[in-house]
């Protein structure tokens, strides 16, 4: 099968350029000018840009957590994924007490089987730091997993202590294997959640207060100091604000082999917004949590200079108003107590059309370094460069047609994921995909989803990079 675009305007991390696009069923192999079609599917581009597809480097789906499930499972999160222009992800699978991280692989391919429409691939979270487990770090290569995330967080459920975090580093430096922090110190918010609880401080915006900014500097200098000891290739997920920002600018500044991550939802939703009367505030409760304004211009400012390299979305979403008609519990579950709503925002769908329109046209970033943070950097950290991630011969034909002029309102009563509120409410923006293609087949062409649950193949990864 041949599908030739034509007269688009191909966009990479380095390169703005008119060109024909040929491909020759799942790749990319022929960039030129005027290229014939002979034989090929003809595509008109003209007017539009040609952007290698996202890459969502941290997903939640089909993920038991805080009492509950995610609502959106691997069919309902891809397929939004998909209509924001994003195609390929990487999902955190979790090892369960007790049993080995390839159980907990399996676990998530399991819930993947049948229902795929993008491609992806696997984290495992180590939750079980014995002797076992840490050895098992040596054969994650195998199940095509290039990348480990170790939580300094959540006290008595996933966070391992620093002795287990130290072993994952050096055995993941010897089996070139990404190690992914969520950086924040489990051990004070689980003391301030006590205090907080205990002095009948239940509301929503206290779970700002069991979250301070130093607390996630202080974890993320932890890490990095580890890193730069052992060695390891470090990724600090979700990073929210200049305290822990500043720890990576200092590390990369040293030269070790650190990057940072931050999620679109920094950028947009601020502490006042969990402040607000009532139980509203419980949809932006996530951890690390969301912070203020001048955070968020420290981010895009970051982004900018490179001292973080991708943007995310920690998609992770339950429903506002769960447990009726038909779904799962969600946010209501902390009306008792914030400390019991679920951690997490969703976002999987808005990622890139929300980063385009407050960054390219904002004039924030270039069109360059949009690709590099919302693909080619996520890519390269993951393992994927160059079969993901770029618009060249050879690599999979995985290409965005983004409309740059059409206008778009975000809305939860039009978005597609499984979820009823949506964190960019009300956004008016500018550029938005009009087709997603995946592997040479278009996955979306406007509002038409066009591809069989099963479409989406699982990306084996190896050699991360540190962007
Ligand atoms: O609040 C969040 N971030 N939920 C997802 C779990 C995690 O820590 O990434
Ligand atoms: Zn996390
Ligand atoms: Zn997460």
């Amino acid at each position: 099968m041949k599908t030739l675009i034509k007269n688009g305007t191909v966009i990479t991390a380095s390169d703005t350029y008119k060109a024909d696009v040929l491909i020759e069923d799942e790749k990319i192999v022929l960039i030129g000018i005027n290229l014939p079609a002979e034989g090929a599917e003809v595509i008109d581009a003209e007017g539009l840009l040609l952007m290698p597809g996202g890459i969502d480097a941290h997903t939640h789906l089909d993920m038991p957590f805080g009492g509950t499930t995610t609502a959106d499972d691997f069919y309902t999160g891809q397929r939004a994924a998909a209509f924001g222009g994003t195609t390929t992800h990487v999902d955190f699978a979790l090892q369960q007490k007790g049993k080995t991280l390839k159980h907990g692989v399996e676990m998530w391919q399991a819930k993947a089987k049948g229902k795929t429409v993008i491609d992806y691939g696997f984290h495992i979270a180590i939750t079980d730091p014995t002797e076992e487990s840490i050895n098992e770090i040596s054969s994650l290569g195998e199940l095509g997993v290039s990348s480990l995330k170790v939580f300094q967080a959540y006290k008595g459920a996933f966070m391992v202590d620093d002795t287990a975090l130290f072993k994952a580093m050096e055995k993941a430096r010897d089996a070139d294997i990404l190690l992914m922090t969520h950086s924040e110190n489990g051990d004070a918010i689980a003391l301030l959640t006590e205090k907080l609880v205990s002095e009948g401080k239940l509301a929503p915006k206290y779970h700002l207060d069991a979250h301070p900014r130093e607390i996630e500097g202080s974890a993320t200098a932890r890490a990095i100091a580890m890193a730069a000891v052992t060695g390891a290739k470090l990724y600090v997920v979700h990073m929210s604000c200049s305290d822990s920002i500043e720890q990576m600018a200092m590390g990369r500044a040293k030269g070790y082999n650190v990057m940072g991550e931050t999620c679109t939802q920094y950028m947009f939703k601020f502490e006042d917004d969990m402040k607000v009367p009532g139980f509203e505030g419980a949809k932006w409760a996530c951890g690390p949590p969301v912070r203020t304004p001048d955070d968020a211009e420290y981010i895009w400012e970051s982004l900018r200079d490179t001292t973080l390299q991708t943007v995310a979305t920690d998609h992770c979403s339950f429903n506002y108003e769960g447990g009726v008609n038909g779904k799962g519990p969600g946010k209501e579950l902390g009306k008792e107590g914030w400390h019991k709503i679920p951690n997490g925002i969703p976002g999987i769908e808005d990622r890139m059309p929300v980063m385009y329109h407050n960054g390219v046209n904002a004039g924030r970033i270039s069109l360059n370094r949009f690709v590099a943070i919302t693909s080619t950097n996520v890519a390269r950290a993951m393992g994927m460069y160059p079969r993901k991630g770029t618009i060249a011969a050879g690599s999979d034909a995985d290409i965005v047609l983004w409309d740059p002029k059409k206008k778009h309102t975000i809305s939860a009563k039009t978005h597609h994921m499984n979820v009823d509120y949506n964190a960019y409410e009300g956004m008016e923006i500018t550029g938005k995909p009009v087709r997603t293609i995946i592997r040479g087949t278009t996955v979306v062409d406007g509002d038409k989803f066009c591809v069989e649950k099963g479409f989406g193949k699982f990306i084996k990864r190896k050699g991360p990079q540190i962007v």
